[in-house]
């Protein structure tokens, strides 16, 4: 059986998708799931030439994958990703993203796939970022960066998504900015506004898979109706 995929998006760079898709894998990792990782497109390297991303996602997974197919696309230079292809010259196509993405699905139950940037950032000359749940049929998980200015970023993505006709299967409070004024009263107007479940909450340096307790909601409703 084809795995269940999700495609990790975000309010911006840095709101937390890598931390938060680490702690969706092993939340699902302790429900007894095969779960792979996949970072489609990722700019900027290590000193040994990897992106941190990729190595914690890859770390984190427990079905063994060649890197060619977690990262199809790795640039050197940490910049836009369509930016970064072009100073290479390189010509990122959806094919060989869907190509890699089925290699990985055909060996697990659940595919986490994180995006790059924001939602919207450029892909190609042609479509962004968000073509790619599009192409692959992918549901899409948003991560909240919490602070402030979250609240218009947050709406601004969750309107985009379902615009393309995508499903925003859940979102994750991710607590980035530990001096966030009136926290508990932005989440509960995430919680009023956004009309999809949260699958959980992150604290400030928090790095449990607990904090992700709620994704069993979205496992019954949405991963394993199958069984
Ligand atoms: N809950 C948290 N508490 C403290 N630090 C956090 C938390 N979440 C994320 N961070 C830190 O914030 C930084 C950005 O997080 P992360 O790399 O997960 O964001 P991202 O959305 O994946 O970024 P990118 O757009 O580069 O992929 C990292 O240094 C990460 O360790
Ligand atoms: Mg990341």
């Amino acid at each position: 059986m084809s795995a269940r995929g999700y495609f990790i998006t975000g309010t911006d760079t840095a709101a937390g998708k890598t931390h938060a898709a680490r702690l969706l894998v092993e939340a699902l990792k302790l429900r007894g799931l095969r779960v792979a990782v996949m970072k489609p497109v990722a700019a900027g390297i290590d000193a040994d030439g990897m992106n941190e991303d990729v190595r914690l996602l890859m770390s984190a997974s427990n079905v063994a994958a060649p890197l060619g197919l977690v990262n199809p696309y790795c640039f050197a230079p940490a910049i836009a990703p369509h930016l970064a292809a072009r100073l290479e010259g390189v010509s990122m196509q959806l094919e060989v993203i869907e190509q890699a993405y089925a290699q990985l699905a055909v060996q697990a139950d659940v595919v986490v796939v994180e995006g790059a940037g924001g939602f919207l950032v450029p892909f190609n000359d042609a479509c962004g970022m968000d073509a790619i749940p599009q192409h692959l049929g992918l549901p899409v998980i948003m991560v909240v960066g919490l602070r402030l200015g979250c609240l218009n970023h947050a709406l601004l993505t969750a309107e985009a998504i379902r615009a393309r006709g995508l499903i925003l299967a859940g979102w994750i409070a991710n607590r980035i900015d530990p001096h966030m004024a009136a926290t508990a009263d932005n989440l509960a107007s995430l919680r009023s506004i956004l009309h999809a479940p949260c699958l959980g909450e992150i604290p400030w340096q928090g790095d449990a898979a607990e904090d992700l307790g709620n994704i069993d909601s979205l496992l019954q409703q949405v991963f394993l109706p199958r069984k």
